[in-house]
């Protein structure tokens, strides 16, 4: 028996194969992540796990702060949630921190794994009441993927097609009450309708210096690496606004204290291991000196197109809009103007005291 899509039949047709997604087994803690995912993992063990030690992000934590206490006291699954910004800000340890505080298992899966009408009904039809289910990179969901998700986020029920040819009917059939949390550093490339059907849409911003230095020594406790406070400010100034980049800076910077034999790391060997890493002291990195390079020599300060910059670069344009970009223009080293990329005052001034692309 054939289960599809309703709308998508013809592509359910596909030779069976193993489902890509990557579920999330529950044990041994509640919510916790693929094996597989060995990145993720290492971070895991240093993201906060509740509401009341996760750093930062004020106004989405107040907000999904009150959602979860409204949903709790209602017992009924909560609201469809779509968190979007750059990348490594925290939206998949927000996924995990609400489904703790539901006391619910949240799933794991990213969009391109959700290739066939089956991955993402697979999915479904296996959700406990209540349950989370994670969708990174929300924004590459295909249609068909797509128009089954609308019922089941808003009606809890599936609509398929049993059968097949003229003997197929449509069938539906209900799901349990789940919630939906989509991650994407995209917004504005959802289609709309999926964009409305989320009850909860949060941006996420760039952390600022205070909760990166608390959110350093937080880590540096958990890692067990004695760091004064001036250098895990130094580690903060540098992290380009990036919880996920403070922490790997934070490694690096262990590595160089401990081949060197230092116990208490200060600030000092902080800036003499990320000049190593030839990121400086604002935090940029190669690649984005790279670009204020190009930009300046290349194409005389811009404007110049983004395809352009990125066929100059090697990079792929919609990586370099979406990860190397936005700290950039928060910085107010790069601007974005009708007619292209166009390098500010500051990205000159910036570049003037880093003359090499490479250099620290
Ligand atoms: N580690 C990474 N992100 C964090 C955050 N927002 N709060 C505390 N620890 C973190």
């Amino acid at each position: 028996m054939a289960i599809v899509s309703s709308r998508s039949a013809a592509a359910g047709a596909a030779a069976p194969r193993e489902p890509r997604q990557r579920l999330v087994d529950p044990a041994p803690l509640p919510n916790s992540l693929d094996a597989a995912e060995a990145p993720i993992q290492r971070e895991d063990s240093l993201r906060p796990r509740r509401l009341a030690d996760y750093i930062g992000q004020s106004e989405l934590k107040q907000v999904l702060g009150i959602a979860v206490e409204a949903t709790r006291s209602r017992e009924e699954a909560l609201d469809h949630v779509l968190l979007y910004g750059p990348p490594g800000l925290g939206k998949t340890t927000m996924a995990l921190v609400l489904a703790e505080e539901l006391g619910a298992r949240c799933r794991i899966t990213s969009a391109p794994a959700l290739e066939r009408p089956r991955d993402i009904v697979g999915l479904l039809v296996n959700l406990e009441p209540r349950e989370l289910l994670f969708i990174d990179e929300i924004h590459r969901l295909n249609r068909v993927a797509e128009e089954i998700l609308y019922p089941a986020m808003e009606d809890f029920r599936l609509d398929l097609t049993v059968g097949k040819g003229t003997t197929a009917r449509t069938r539906s059939l209900p799901i349990a009450p789940f919630t939906l949390v989509g991650a994407t550093t995209r917004a504005g490339s959802l289609s709309s309708p999926l964009r409305d059907r989320f009850g909860l849409i949060q941006r996420l911003e760039f952390y600022g210096l205070e909760d990166l230095q608390a959110i350093v020594l937080r880590a540096a406790g958990l890692l067990q690496i004695e760091l004064d406070s001036a250098a895990a400010l130094e580690v903060a100034r540098r992290c380009r606004g990036t919880p996920r980049i403070a922490n790997r800076l934070l490694r690096r910077v262990r590595d160089v204290a401990a081949v060197g034999g230092h116990g208490r790391v200060g600030a000092e060997l902080v800036q003499e291991a990320l000049s190593l890493h030839r990121v400086d002291g604002r935090g940029l990195d190669a690649s984005d000196r790279r670009l204020l390079h190009l930009l300046q020599h290349g194409f005389g300060g811009g404007p110049v197109g983004l395809d352009t910059l990125a066929a100059g670069l090697g990079e792929d344009p919609a990586t370099l809009e979406a990860v190397v970009e936005p700290f950039l223009l928060q910085q107010g080293l790069l601007q974005r103007t009708p007619r292209g990329r166009v390098i500010t005052e500051a990205g000159l001034a910036h570049l003037q005291a880093h003359p090499e692309p490479s250099a620290a």
